[in-house]
């Protein structure tokens, strides 16, 4: 079928975050919600339909999950990403934070290192200096608005710091960076040789634009399999992100078993009956959805790359190989952290994320959620234009 994501939604009433908790989180009405990382669209109507019998069912007590289900997700996972796996590698989360928590506390102890790669999705951050672990940062290099991994920095931290684990972000939010097979057998490489575990979240994998694929980390080879955590989830994918849903694929039986074990300490191991019902439902019928919702999303990034290179010369922005957001170089505005957030709030009415809080590489930078409606994108970024031209007479 085809899908109309220039749909009008009334997102009131829905408990959403981003429009019904903006006015109360950013302290201005009236705003223009381009933040919190998910999509203005209704989701598969298979997935929708499938909830509705669900619903009808009338029954939600405890639950667990179907062979099928673990089945759906293995062929999604060898369609998409051409990666056979095997079906008694996945775990289950409620959600990829909560298991990339889970794998600081099994896999390293109190005062371990750990290596991150700002700027990055901000829970990076706490999910290690929460625990009580060490932050090792091995910044990424921007070179003309491309974001690389800075090996040379990376071999010198492990060498020094002694790190036990690299959280990966692949794709890379906020940057958009896909991690090209060559770039990832690298990092595998160095954290190979000393003996780091590598805890990839790949929450965005199914979020790419040709030429551009996603290489599960995991997949690259048996040795990289042996010491790979990988970090999935529908929620960003088929915007089920309140569903509250992930697994987390571990070849290693050791690595798996201490992960299970210690879900299950924690009693997270039951899932929500809806959860199971939409991921379902979305891995099997949810690809010609996805496929319209990825060329709709890829439109709006280049209608707004081409927009602000012609209208906001303070603002320089690059398409982004995958995700739907758009990490903005705000810094030709010549504003500090407080007057940046205070120009989008008040002068532009916009509400994006603010780059700091994705460690002090983001300072001078704004990151904006493109999966909305091409309307709305085009007055957010019109009231940026005008908050940029009245500053500059
Ligand atoms: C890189 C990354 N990881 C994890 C999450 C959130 O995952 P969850 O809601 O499953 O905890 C997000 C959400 O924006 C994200 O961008």
């Amino acid at each position: 079928m085809q899908y109309n994501f220039d749909e009008i939604l009334d997102r009131q009433g829905t408990n959403g975050s981003k429009w019904e908790q903006a006015e109360a989180i950013f302290g201005e009405p009236d705003l223009l919600p381009l933040w919190v990382a998910d999509m203005d669209f209704r989701g598969p109507e298979p997935v929708l339909e499938a909830l509705k019998q669900r619903a009808e069912l009338g029954i939600f007590g405890y639950t667990h999950r179907p062979d099928s289900l673990y089945e759906a997700i293995a062929e999604w996972v060898e369609r998409r990403h051409q990666w056979t796996i095997d079906k008694q590698w996945i775990c289950w989360s409620p959600g990829v934070i909560p298991a990339l928590a889970a794998c600081v506390q099994t896999f390293t102890e109190p005062g371990d290192r750990i290596i991150i790669q700002p700027p990055v999705y901000p829970p990076f951050f706490h999910v290690v200096k929460d625990h009580g672990r060490e932050l090792v940062t091995n910044p990424l290099r921007c070179t003309d608005g491309r974001y690389e991994i800075d090996f040379q920095d990376l071999e010198q931290k492990f060498k020094t710091s002694g790190a036990k684990m690299l959280i990966l972000c692949s794709p890379h939010n906020p940057v958009g960076r896909v991690w090209s097979r060559e770039e990832l057998q690298r990092l595998e490489s160095i954290c190979s040789d000393y003996g780091a575990l590598l805890v990839s979240d790949e929450i965005h994998a199914d979020l790419t634009y040709p030429p551009y694929r996603h290489t599960p980390f995991a997949s690259l080879s048996g040795r990289a399999a042996e010491r790979t955590v990988v970090c999935l989830a529908p929620s960003k994918t088929f915007n089920l992100a309140g569903l509250q849903s992930s697994y987390i694929i571990i070849a290693d039986k050791e690595l798996r078993e201490a992960f299970n074990k210690a879900m299950a300490a924690g009693h997270y191991t039951m899932s929500n009956t809806f959860a199971i019902t939409a991921s379902e439902s979305a891995y099997r019928h949810g690809g010609e959805w996805l496929d319209q919702c990825l060329a709709y999303i890829r439109a709006n990034l280049e209608y707004a790359v081409a927009f602000i290179g012609q209208h906001i010369p303070e603002i320089q922005a690059t398409a982004p190989e995958g995700t739907y957001l758009l990490w903005l170089d705000c810094r030709g505005l010549g504003l500090e952290t407080a007057e940046l957030k205070a120009f989008m709030l008040k002068e532009a009415q916009v509400a994006l994320s603010e780059g700091i809080n994705f460690g002090p590489e983001g300072a001078g930078y704004m990151r904006l959620n493109a999966a909305c409606r091409r309307a709305m994108l085009e007055e957010a970024l019109l009231r940026i234009a005008a908050a940029a031209a009245a500053r500059r007479s």
